[in-house]
């Protein structure tokens, strides 16, 4: 039974056509992270290109790829005088720019975010370690479409400081502990080419009391000011509220304390550095017992002093 059921998939690759079977090992082998995102007629730009090697289909160039440890992409350029095959580059970084192709070329990356990983079918929430990625990322795979990376999880108000809001836990991502990789945001943020961005934030549970915000990719996601306004729109809000100023989150990109505003209590938050309250603090050093993890709506802290989840979603790379 069980020896029957391991064979299954052998006949139907011979069933199906010996190439396709070979396609599907190479891109869903999950072990390796070796699935890669694809799109034929665009090349990607890279300036550090590692090795330029003969393949005879994209195919093969992707399995070189996966052979060589800092290779994160490549191009496959298929012969110009119709001879089978043609020239793979591997390619070191994935900055997400690209230029179109008249060759036919077939372009490959391995993906860097939650978004990448969605679109190579990985469809379900949780922790995941791919090749492509910068750290292990935690993935919300299923709410608001999916495709959104966690960068900052704020269960409690403990241990906080400036440094831990850039990188705290890197290695062991999850929803239900303190956990940072904010210091990686822009990374993750680089594999899309577009000009703006979506972050979503939670607050004490799913969906609940934050929202979804649309904001430019010009924006640095570890600034040190609340001047990252212009271009930022709520486009959704989790529960009933509206941005406004001292009592709720505002349309500003959260932000990092390094100057001390408010005495150093808020250490990412979305309020204003000249106002004269926090709400819309997202991490905290110090904060009143009735606010809980830290200042969120005014008025309202007793449902909305839970847990915190900051999350981001580049747009679709091509
Ligand atoms: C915000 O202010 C800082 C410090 O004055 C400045 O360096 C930065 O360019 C400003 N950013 C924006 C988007 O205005």
């Amino acid at each position: 039974m069980e020896l029957r059921k391991a064979l299954l998939p052998i006949w139907v690759c011979v069933l199906l056509s010996l190439r396709l079977c070979l396609a599907e090992d190479v891109l869903a082998g999950d072990p390796l992270g070796g699935r890669f995102q694809h799109k034929a007629g665009i090349q990607l730009l890279s300036s550090s290109v590692l090795h330029t090697v003969s393949a005879g289909s994209f195919l093969q160039c992707s399995m070189h790829c996966l052979g060589v440890a800092q290779c994160k992409g490549a191009n496959f350029r298929p012969s110009v005088d119709g001879s089978p095959g043609g020239d793979c580059d591997l390619l070191e970084t994935q900055d997400g720019s690209y230029e179109i192709s008249t060759t036919n070329s077939v372009a490959m990356r391995l993906p860097g975010s939650c978004r990448g990983l969605r679109n190579v079918q990985y469809r379900s929430d949780g922790v995941y370690r791919h090749r492509g990625l910068p750290a292990p990322l935690y993935c919300d795979m299923t709410l608001n479409t999916g495709g959104w990376t966690l960068l900052t999880a704020a269960v409690s108000n403990e241990g906080w400081t400036l440094d831990y809001v850039i990188e705290r836990r890197r290695d062991t991502p999850g929803i239900d502990i303190d956990y940072s990789i904010l210091g990686l945001g822009e990374q993750i943020l680089g594999f899309s080419y577009r000009s703006t961005y979506k972050y979503r934030i939670e607050v004490s549970g799913r969906q609940r009391w934050g929202g979804i915000w649309k904001a430019p990719r010009r924006y640095t996601l570890t600034g040190s000011h609340s001047n990252q306004t212009e271009g930022v729109e709520l486009f959704r809000a989790f529960d009933n509220w509206e941005p406004r100023v001292d009592y709720t989150p505002l349309n500003i990109v959260p932000w990092v304390n390094r100057g001390g505003a408010f005495e150093g209590g808020p250490l990412l938050t979305t309020c204003t550095e000249d106002g004269t309250q926090w709400f819309g603090t997202l991490v905290t050093a110090v904060v009143a017992e009735s606010h809980g993890v830290s200042p969120w709506i005014r008025g309202n802290s007793e449902v909305n002093s839970g847990a915190r989840l900051y999350w981001v979603r580049e747009h679709n790379p091509w």
